[in-house]
């Protein structure tokens, strides 16, 4: 007691010393190494060459709480440039640690460099993974969970443990292949099969470590989320339903289930209790709206359950097509915001009530498949992104935006022509302002789409097409506040967001073939005032390249 009572005494007084310069105690930090390497995976079972970071695949666990620092050295030992980008973590006035090549120059190889940024008032379960070079489908990806600081509710007892599932799409051939076949203008095709957490079973094969070991009678929490390229997921236990209780960092009203859709780039918390008769289940990850049908299992595992085997009838999926799309849409139409409970929020002055708040822009994002000289692209309103030399972001504080990019290709209505633009596409969006975004989807295959740098409120998905008068059905009290949102073929979907986080950030598919072949954007959200109260200052220690490679740095903010 007394020795706690010393330690806040010191922290006390360290504060008044740090409060005369105008800086606040700092939150805590967490630090990693990092090595990135090449090494032997085998997903499907079949040995290939994947990514491993510290010899993991998937990587290492970030386990951390709200507002922690986080600093990872990453050293590239790769033979292709690397970034990673840590998906749905806000970046608070600083996308200079976004990881897109939009806001970064990569670590070149051989070389390190170190992230830091802070997981500011955020909750829940992420997940980072590398942008360059097509590596996402070779590994490389990882959990990243932010837990309640101590003296915040969590909306549920605490579980007995946690478990992190990534699951996802594979293909057996390698990055570097993959790439190749998108650079000369093909589709890289469907997947061969589903991994979870790197491994993939089928009944009566399930790989031999468990994903779970369970107490009879105890709840616990599993975290998952879709790692894949391309593909949605459906998943399910066994014999076990399954609790929402977090979606992309937003406590939900706490519903059961007994399957869920994940679509790629998407994560979300479920407590399972072991409550069922003491042996093995499986847990089933299955495509879902896809034309060749994949699955894989993993085993959870009771304590007490001597390794009885799991009965082979798996849980069946839900319906596909017209049916499927139905039940698909009522089940994302059940995730609520669970109002009550008290969390982290980011952007407090518009998350209570965003449904009183006026409407200042309407941006419609219509996806697009062409064919330009004989190569497949994908874009947005006719815009095709391209990666410019210069990280725009850099460009832009460097004052050279006018050299490595033009603002505004992308209007903010689709255009009927079918002609694209293949250029670096920046939106100049104006800092405050109150937006809804609407994803049009004309086309017959399902899309996912995230955001960096915000949160925003997933407020309607409809089929058909939209229009203002679609407004009123719009969830304007509960909405989960999230990071990415799918669109069914043929229909929309609607979101809205504060663009209070100044900074170039991405909006792009989470399809990784249509991100890497135009899919994609960024919002350059500048803070008229230019100051450190909206935006950080380029850390000293920001890799520079392309044309701003050799300049000195601007005047700070201040
Ligand atoms: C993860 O972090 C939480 C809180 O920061 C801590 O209670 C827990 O023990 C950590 N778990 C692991 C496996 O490090
Ligand atoms: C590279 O790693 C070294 C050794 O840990 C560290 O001192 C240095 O700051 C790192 N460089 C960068 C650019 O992060
Ligand atoms: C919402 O959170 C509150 C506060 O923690 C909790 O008591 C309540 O059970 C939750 N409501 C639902 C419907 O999940
Ligand atoms: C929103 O717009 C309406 C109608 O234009 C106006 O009356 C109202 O004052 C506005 N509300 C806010 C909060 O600006
Ligand atoms: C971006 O928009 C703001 C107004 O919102 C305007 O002042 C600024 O000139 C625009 N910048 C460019 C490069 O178009």
């Amino acid at each position: 007691m007394g020795s706690k009572k010393m330690m806040i005494f010191v922290v006390g007084a360290l504060l008044v010393c740090l409060s005369a310069t105008g800086v606040l105690a700092e939150d805590p930090y967490v630090f990693l190494e990092w090595k990135v390497t090449y090494g032997t995976i085998s997903p499907l079972g079949v040995p290939q060459q994947g990514i491993l970071i510290n010899g993991q695949f998937p990587g290492p666990k970030i386990n951390c709480t709200s507002n922690n620092n986080i600093v990872v050295n990453v050293f590239n030992h790769l033979d292709e440039p690397l970034l990673f980008t840590w998906t749905g973590i806000q970046q608070r006035k600083n996308s200079w640690m976004d990881g897109t090549l939009g806001t970064m120059c990569p670590i070149l190889p051989g070389q390190n460099f170190t992230y830091k940024f802070q997981v500011k008032d955020q909750i829940g379960s992420y997940f980072y993974f590398p942008t360059t070079a097509f590596h996402r489908a070779a590994g490389g990806m990882g959990m990243l969970q932010i837990h309640s600081r101590d003296l915040i509710p969590v909306p549920f007892d605490t579980p007995a443990d946690e478990f992190a599932v990534l699951l996802g799409d594979w293909y057996n051939k390698g990055h570097k292949t993959l790439k190749k076949i998108l650079d000369s203008g093909a589709t890289i095709g469907l997947p061969n099969g589903i991994h979870i957490n790197g491994q993939s079973g089928k009944v009566g094969s399930a790989p031999l470590t468990p994903l779970a070991i369970v107490e009879p009678g105890k709840t616990y929490r599993y975290r998952v989320c879709n790692v894949g390229l391309r593909t949605s997921i459906n998943f399910r236990f066994q014999s076990h339903i399954m609790k929402l209780v977090e979606v992309e960092g937003s406590h939900t009203v706490q519903n059961v289930y007994d399957s869920l859709d994940l679509h790629a780039g998407q994560c979300v918390s479920v407590l399972v209790t072991a409550d069922q008769a003491p042996k093995d289940y499986y847990l089933v990850a299955s495509s879902r709206f896809s034309k060749k049908p994949l699955s894989s299992v993993a085993i959870i595992r009771y304590a007490n359950g001597k390794g009885a085997p799991a009965s082979p009838e798996l849980p069946p999926p839900p319906p596909e097509n017209t049916a499927g799309i139905a039940w698909s849409v009522n089940q994302f139409r059940s995730y609520r915001w669970n109002l009550t409970a008290s969390a982290a929020r980011p952007n407090p002055q518009g998350s209570y009530h965003y449904g009183k708040i006026n409407i200042t822009r309407t941006i419609k994002i219509a996806n697009s498949r062409y064919q330009v000289n004989g190569k497949l692209r994908f874009g947005i309103n006719g815009v095709s992104h391209i990666e410019s030399e210069t990280p725009l972001k850099l460009a832009e504080y460097f004052g050279l935006a006018d050299k490595a990019f033009n603002y505004d290709l992308v209007k903010d209505e689709p255009s009927n022509d079918k002609k694209v633009v293949l250029a670096p596409s920046v939106v100049n969006a104006t800092f405050r302002n109150f937006v809804e975004i609407i994803f049009e989807n004309n086309e017959n295959t399902i899309q996912t789409w995230h955001l960096d740098g915000y949160s925003f409120f997933a407020v309607a998905i409809e089929a058909g097409k939209w229009n203002p008068e679609k407004r009123k059905n719009y969830n304007l009290l509960d909405a989960v506040s999230r990071h990415t949102i799918h669109v069914y073929p043929k229909s929309w979907a609607a979101v809205m967001t504060t663009l209070d986080n100044a900074g170039m950030w991405n909006l792009r598919s989470d399809m990784a073939e249509r991100a890497y072949l135009g899919q994609q954007l960024y919002f350059s959200v500048l803070s008229p005032a230019r100051s450190l109260r909206d935006e950080y200052n380029i850390p000293l220690t920001q890799q520079l390249c392309g044309i701003v490679q050799n300049l000195p740095k601007p005047t700070p903010y201040s």
